[in-house]
């Protein structure tokens, strides 16, 4: 048989790095899934409860953006990789689907039983099929992520529905997966099914109103002027009459509530599918840096006596900063918040000083060189991801004004959540006093 003369004839430079090629395009995709993963597995941080499981989200979410920056940069030693950071729709429509379930244990069960293992799945079949020698450096980075992504899986599991209470849930997302053959195209395709939805298709994910902070008190705010009403009195930072372990305490309680942090930037990765894939590199940096934060004093302060069961979590930014679009979240965090919290956390740093407590000492020094970072971060992004936004103002002018924005949404959708304890069961000013004595 004769070849139609229409077909094109493979060029011969194609033909020689052909099996590159080929190679390139599974690291393609596996980039591509890993940052999937991250703009869409942060859904999860500010719907699950339990801090542990939001710390242990931020660690996983970092690391994949870890795996995505480097094989994106192997992959750009690869002939055929591309130049862009953008994202096939066939893998974006499962990511999309996945964030679906209004019920988040139930999305958690999804990423982690279904999306994670195809992940890994697929680490493996490159391992499989790719040359140890030709491909050494590729092969290398691939045997240290499956180590990575053996370890998320056993770090997950005691979080994990079990598998029969989500095997509807499971079924639906393992079917849409089958319909690509896994993510590398590794198994059959097996076609949807005709009377297959994608959810995603239907209706639009909306973060909810509020995050969720599972069996923990909550409130609006833990500052005030009042040491009767909240644990964080603010006169009481800054006024050299204060003992040094009444500090150390407040500044611990402070930090933990770095929570609030971690679920607010959390939403905005799924808000910016656009973004360059170093943006969200550098958010996974600091979302994760902020779970770490708010780490040092959920560690710290039943040592020194608090339980936990008694602090209640503030929930106001996170209510309030929801109502506001993703640049004005990240504005408000970066230029108000994290700039504005040097000369405070400065006199605080000093004080504890006083103690000799080494280990305080260290945890605010590596607080306050991230926050560095932080608010650098904010002048790298913040006019990117206001573009994105499609905000045109010089960036001076539009923080400002979204700055009075914060304000007058802060008089409408601040200070909605009532104290879940009574004063005489919560951790206020107060009972700090005694509990430094
Ligand atoms: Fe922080
Ligand atoms: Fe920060």
């Amino acid at each position: 048989m004769v070849a139609p003369t229409t077909t094109a004839t493979p060029s011969p430079a194609v033909g020689r790095l052909a099996a590159v090629q080929e190679m390139a395009r599974l690291q393609r995709l596996l980039f591509e899934v890993e940052r999937e993963f991250v703009r869409t597995a942060t859904t999860l941080i500010y719907r699950v409860g339990e801090p542990e499981l939001k710390f242990l989200l931020c660690q996983h979410v970092w690391e994949s953006a870890g795996h995505a920056r480097f094989l994106r940069e192997r992959g750009r030693e690869l002939s055929g990789f591309g130049t862009s950071d953008d994202v096939r729709d066939s893998l974006r429509r499962i990511f999309n689907e996945a964030v679906m379930p209004a019920d988040a244990t139930v999305a958690l069960a999804g990423f982690y039983r279904v999306l994670k293992p195809a992940l890994l799945a697929g680490y493996r079949h490159y391992l499989h099929v790719t040359d140890p020698l030709a491909d050494w450096p590729s092969k290398k980075l691939v045997e240290e992520f499956i180590v990575d992504e053996e370890r998320h899986a056993a770090e997950m599991a005691p979080f994990l529905p079990v598998a029969t209470s989500v095997s509807e849930w499971i079924s639906h997302l393992t079917t849409a997966l089958a319909d690509l053959g896994g993510f590398l195209g590794e198994s059959v395709r097996i076609p949807l099914p005709s009377s297959f939805t994608f959810e995603s298709a239907t209706r639009r994910y909306a973060h909810p109103p509020t995050c969720n902070r599972g069996k923990y008190p909550v409130c609006s705010s833990v500052f005030s002027l009042d040491p009767a009403e909240t644990p964080i009195v603010r006169s009481w930072l800054v006024d050299p009459q204060t003992d040094a372990r009444v500090i150390r305490l407040m500044v611990y309680v402070w930090l933990m509530m770095e929570l609030d942090a971690v679920d607010y930037l959390a939403t905005i990765f799924y808000d910016t599918p656009d973004a360059p894939f170093d943006l969200h590199h550098d958010l996974a940096r600091h979302l994760w840096d902020e779970s770490r934060h708010s780490q040092f004093g959920y560690r710290q302060l039943p040592k020194l006596g608090v339980d936990l069961m008694t602090l209640e979590h503030s929930l106001d930014l996170y209510n309030i900063l929801v109502q506001m679009p993703p640049h004005e979240r990240y504005a408000m965090m970066t230029m108000e918040f994290e700039a504005g919290s040097f000369p405070t956390k400065a006199l605080v740093m000093d004080r504890i000083r006083e103690l000799s407590d080494f280990e305080a000492d260290t945890l605010l020094a590596f607080d306050r060189n991230d926050e560095q970072n932080h608010v650098r971060y904010g002048h790298r992004w913040l006019p990117e991801i206001m573009a994105l936004g499609g905000e045109t103002r010089p960036v001076e002018e539009f923080v400002k004004a979204t700055q009075e924005k914060f304000k007058q949404l802060a008089a409408i959708h601040g200070g909605r959540t009532p104290h879940s304890l009574p004063p005489a069961q919560r951790l206020t000013g107060e009972k700090i006093l005694q509990l430094a004595k």
